[in-house]
């Protein structure tokens, strides 16, 4: 377990925010209550967030310190959760670096040209702390701004893991089947192996960033590894996201990894070397508790339960806590991203009932 290093340009911050239940929690230490935040909690269910983004490209919003502050900090304000998200994406730093590629509303990270060869990996560069000052600019200011709301709110970095990144580059879009991705794998190991370390290089550059200018906490999201079998996971992706957990490990804090429809895998997400695994909510929290082993959790609940009638979702709500009394730890979120059709009020309510629970 990693013992959260004081930073001196934030050691006032610091100090504070190691009492925060989020904190505790990912340290595995006994909480106040049981955190809470939501992965998407900023984003197009909120109105101030469709305010701010008016006119604004997603990725232009990505490289704007200002607009990064104020969109993070715009659900941290309206629920009182116990983390902020950084705002930003896991195609952000490839973009940083020159790769060709938009996020396109309603579809996701499209790349100009996928890669296929040796040679293009080799052309993508590696990440700098120059390709991203914006970054560090803008999570200074956050880390200032979060120290004040709520009695101190860490920050929760983040990057996106080797294999996920690697789909969008391979695919060159969003894709169901990830066959081409698959396809590079199986047949040019070679190449892969250059894409995978190419990527972990860069999520761990990303991430090293993000904590040295403050970030209390990392999430790695490897959103698309559940469409592998175990052993291909162990064999083609686990050791390349370890190499990430691992080195933002040496930075000292804790690190969060997810995954949706991993329920195979989570026994092997924890063992690349994160302290909390992140459940999707497929899984029963029981069981993805039992084969994690010594680690925290972090879910589950279905991002759809938002939809149904109060007392249903918190019903709900209180057997995830419920299930989660049986792990090391347990922060509470969804199963996965919130839904844009969400009602922010709802998710207040959800907030709330959490935070209220008797731990
Ligand atoms: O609040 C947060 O969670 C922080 C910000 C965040 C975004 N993307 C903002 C975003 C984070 C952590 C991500 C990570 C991300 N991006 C992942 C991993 C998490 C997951 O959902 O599994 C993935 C797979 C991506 C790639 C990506 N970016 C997709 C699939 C999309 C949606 C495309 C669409 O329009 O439906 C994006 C765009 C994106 N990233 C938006 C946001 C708020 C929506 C863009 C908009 O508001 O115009």
């Amino acid at each position: 377990m990693c013992t959260p290093r004081r930073r001196p340009e934030t050691l006032g911050t610091v100090t504070d925010l190691v009492d925060s239940a989020f904190l505790k929690a990912a340290r595995g230490e006994a909480v106040p209550h049981t955190p809470v935040w939501f992965m998407r909690q900023a984003g197009r269910s909120l109105p101030e967030y469709l305010k701010v983004r008016e006119g604004v490209a997603m990725l232009d919003a990505c490289a704007d310190p200002e607009m990064i502050v104020e969109i993070t900090l715009q659900p941290v304000r309206r629920y009182g959760v116990d983390a902020a998200i950084f705002f930003s994406d896991i195609v952000l730093p490839l973009k940083a670096v020159g790769v060709d590629l938009d996020i396109v509303p309603g579809v996701g990270p499209v790349v100009a040209k996928p890669v296929e060869t040796l040679a293009d990996v080799e052309a993508i560069p590696d990440l700098t702390p120059e390709h991203i000052g914006f970054i560090t600019e803008a999570v200074r200011g956050l880390v200032g701004e979060l120290a004040t709301v709520n009695g101190g709110t860490p920050l929760i970095g983040f990057a996106g893991a080797p294999f996920t990144v690697a789909s969008y580059l391979v695919e060159g879009g969003p894709s169901k089947e990830h066959a081409k991705t698959k396809a590079l794998m199986f047949s040019q190991p070679d190449v892969w192996d250059a894409l995978m370390r190419k990527i972990a290089g860069i999520a761990s550059a990303f991430l090293a960033t993000q904590v040295a200018a403050g970030a209390s906490a990392v999430q790695l999201f490897d959103s698309w590894a559940g469409a592998l079998t175990p052993a291909d996971y162990v064999r083609y992706v686990k050791p390349h996201s370890a190499r990430v957990l691992a080195e933002v490990g040496e930075l000292g804090v804790p690190r969060i990894h997810f995954g949706v429809g991993t329920s195979n895998l989570l026994a092997e997400m924890g063992d690349a070397g994160a302290d909390i695994v992140g459940v999707d909510w497929r899984t029963p929290l029981d069981r993805a508790i039992e084969v994690v082993g010594d680690r925290g959790v972090q879910g589950n609940l279905d991002p759809t339960l938002v939809f149904a009638p109060t007392d249903v979702m918190t019903a709900r709500a209180a057997e995830v806590i419920e299930a989660g009394r049986a792990a090391r730890s347990h922060i509470f979120n969804l199963g996965h991203g919130v839904i844009p059709s969400t009602d922010p009020d709802q998710l207040a309510r959800l907030t709330e009932f959490v935070q209220s629970y008797p731990v």
